[in-house]
């Protein structure tokens, strides 16, 4: 479960609000899809959630622990996957994938079967010997998601995990995602792929200047406006 509370955020002392007063919460076993113009705000949430930027008000807890105070347990809770793969690159991907290991106590043994798994699955298996640097951007954001799933933690957050995935990758991805939630996990995306959201997503919440302007199943946010796709709905909300 993620629990945000009133978080508002701006950079730079300045008085325009990046994040403003927002409030939400995704519920375990909830796909739940964070979407908005660019600039709406939508990173600069993601990175408060899981502790990378400090809220200048408001409160965010992961599975009951406050990520201001109780950091290292709320942390345990969640996987982030960041919008850019930040990744060593002097390493080779396994070694990469080790340190993941070391730093999240994952055993041994769980470690080696989920990195011979997930690699078949993301057919990078024959590349993890490599180093870092020579791989491709694809190829870095998969590392980047075996990695968050070598420690399998309760809440994933993931923000625009489709982007530079081919399309197998984006449905094994998509898939693993139903299934982390089907088993009562919490998940937490943005996205500006409409289609994936309306499929996937349980709730979704629209995001502009820093504000929610629509939260809700899509079948609610349809009755709500003049119904159509999600795709019309979003121009609708996101113009006025
Ligand atoms: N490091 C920063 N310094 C100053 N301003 C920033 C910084 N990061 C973001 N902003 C500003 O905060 C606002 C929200 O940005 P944010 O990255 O959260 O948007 P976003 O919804 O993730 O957009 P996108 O869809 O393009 O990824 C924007 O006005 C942006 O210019
Ligand atoms: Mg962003």
């Amino acid at each position: 479960m993620i629990e945000i509370n009133a978080v508002s955020k701006s950079y730079g002392g300045g008085t325009k609000k990046a994040v403003d007063h927002l409030s939400l919460t995704v519920k375990p076993g909830e796909i739940f899809g964070f979407l908005g113009p660019n600039g709406a705000g939508k990173t600069t949430t993601l990175k408060m959630i899981v502790g990378l930027l400090r809220p200048d008000s408001g409160s965010v807890r992961i599975n009951g622990f406050d990520i201001t105070t109780q950091p290292l347990e709320a942390k345990r809770q969640m996987a982030f996957v960041p919008d850019t793969p930040e990744v060593y690159e002097k390493l080779t991907g396994l070694e990469y994938l080790n340190f993941i290991g070391d730093i999240y106590n994952v055993p041994a043994s769980q470690r080696r079967e989920r990195i011979e798994r997930f690699a078949e699955t993301f057919e990078l298996t024959g590349a993890l010997g490599e180093r870092i640097s020579s791989y491709s951007h694809g190829m870095q954001q998969k590392l980047v998601l075996m990695s968050a799933l070598l420690h399998n933690p309760p809440v994933w957050i993931l923000d625009e995990p489709m982007v530079g995935l081919d399309p197998r990758s984006a449905h094994v991805l998509k898939e693993l995602m139903a299934e982390h939630t089907r088993n009562g996990n919490t998940l937490f995306f943005s996205t500006h792929v409409l289609e994936v959201a309306e499929k996937l997503c349980d709730r979704v919440a629209i995001i502009k200047q820093g504000r929610i302007i629509a939260c809700g199943t899509v079948e609610e946010l349809r009755q709500n406006q003049s119904g159509g796709s999600l795709e019309e709905i979003f121009l609708e909300l996101t113009q006025q």
